[in-house]
């Protein structure tokens, strides 16, 4: 067996994972045969420390890239099955988490009718949030997968590859999430909450073979696949990117740094590369970064279908 089997034995499977495996495959069936359907992950995965667990390893993600760039999958025609961080951001919720939508209602008392309306301009928001959400849920092209841990993550990444891999070329695999690199192998792991008065813990992490590899090559062979690639490091941004591409042998790795993420990305093949930017004016109007990205690699992904690239 391969390191990526090995690790795969050793995971269990998440909660309800056989129906969550029947409502991917019944998704993908349900589509008409033109749709495009793009798979989305996003937000962070957590590392548990304890098998019951009180305490675990996470990372910065809030899902912000992913859930803004499912609205505009779904904008752009797509099916989109979104396997998101639980309680990291969603497409359409994510406009109004905090208190920002109860900031946008008022209480209006008429003839002692009590009613709750939208406050002025905060229809014009609304509204076209709302009329997307409605026909996306009236035409069912969202169907949204939670997942909390690395092991949940990876099952359910598997499994909604592989029912993907019958549209072959129309599918896209937009690989947004922030996956850890590093665990705790479940045998290494103690069953109870670590005790303080045992003293500092020492915890070993392993590594995480890279699920790229059979993503590729075995589980979606005909699909535009598109990896992220972060740093904090500017001087290793392009070279590792070309390495994972290199590696993997997938169409695209999207390139950012922690810091600039929602203003600069840089789209890197195996040959060319370039940026794709928001100016001080489109920052200003509070345009997305995650819509120009989409529109370009629906364009793209449309090249890839009609055997172009
Ligand atoms: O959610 P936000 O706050 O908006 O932030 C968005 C983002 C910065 C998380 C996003 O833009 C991003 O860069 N996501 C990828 C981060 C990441 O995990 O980079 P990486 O270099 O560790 O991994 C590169 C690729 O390998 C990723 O596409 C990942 O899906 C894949 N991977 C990672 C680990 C692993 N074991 N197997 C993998 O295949």
């Amino acid at each position: 067996m391969s390191g990526w089997e090995v690790f795969y034995e050793s995971l269990t499977p998440p909660d309800g994972f056989e129906e969550t495996k029947r409502k991917l495959q019944e998704f993908c069936q349900r589509q008409s045969p033109q749709t495009k359907i793009v798979l989305v992950t996003s937000g962070g995965t957590t590392i548990p420390l304890e098998h019951n667990t009180v305490r675990f390893v996470d990372n910065f993600s809030a899902g912000t890239r992913g859930s803004a760039s499912a609205e505009y999958f779904l904008g752009a025609g797509y099916a989109v099955i979104f396997v998101f961080r639980q309680k990291s951001l969603e497409p359409f919720s994510r406009h109004f988490m905090g208190q920002k939508f109860l900031n946008m209602l008022e209480m209006v008392d008429e003839n002692e009718c009590l009613s709750i309306k939208v406050k002025g301009s905060n229809v014009e928001l609304l509204r076209p949030i709302l009329h997307q959400y409605q026909e996306v849920e009236r035409s069912g092209r969202l169907l949204q997968v939670p997942f909390t841990t690395l092991s949940d993550y990876m099952w359910l990444l598997r499994a909604a590859s592989e029912s993907l891999s019958s549209i072959g070329s129309r599918a896209m695999l937009y690989l947004a999430a922030a996956v850890s690199d590093f665990y705790v192998p479940m045998d290494k792991m103690p069953t109870h909450k670590m005790q303080s008065d045992a003293g500092p813990p020492t915890i070993s992490l392993q590594l995480v073979p890279k699920v790229l590899k059979p993503l590729v090559n075995m589980w979606v062979p005909n699909a535009y696949v598109v990896s992220f690639k972060l740093e904090t490091d500017t001087a290793l941004l392009i070279k590792k990117s070309r390495e994972a591409l290199k590696k993997y042998n997938h169409k695209l790795v999207i390139a950012n740094i922690l810091q600039t993420r929602k203003f600069r990305v840089v789209f890197v093949f195996p040959d060319t590369d370039y940026e794709v930017t928001l100016n001080d004016q489109e920052i200003a109007d509070n345009i997305e970064i995650e819509s120009k990205i989409v529109d370009d690699l629906a364009k793209k992904h449309d090249n890839y279908i009609s055997g172009m690239v």
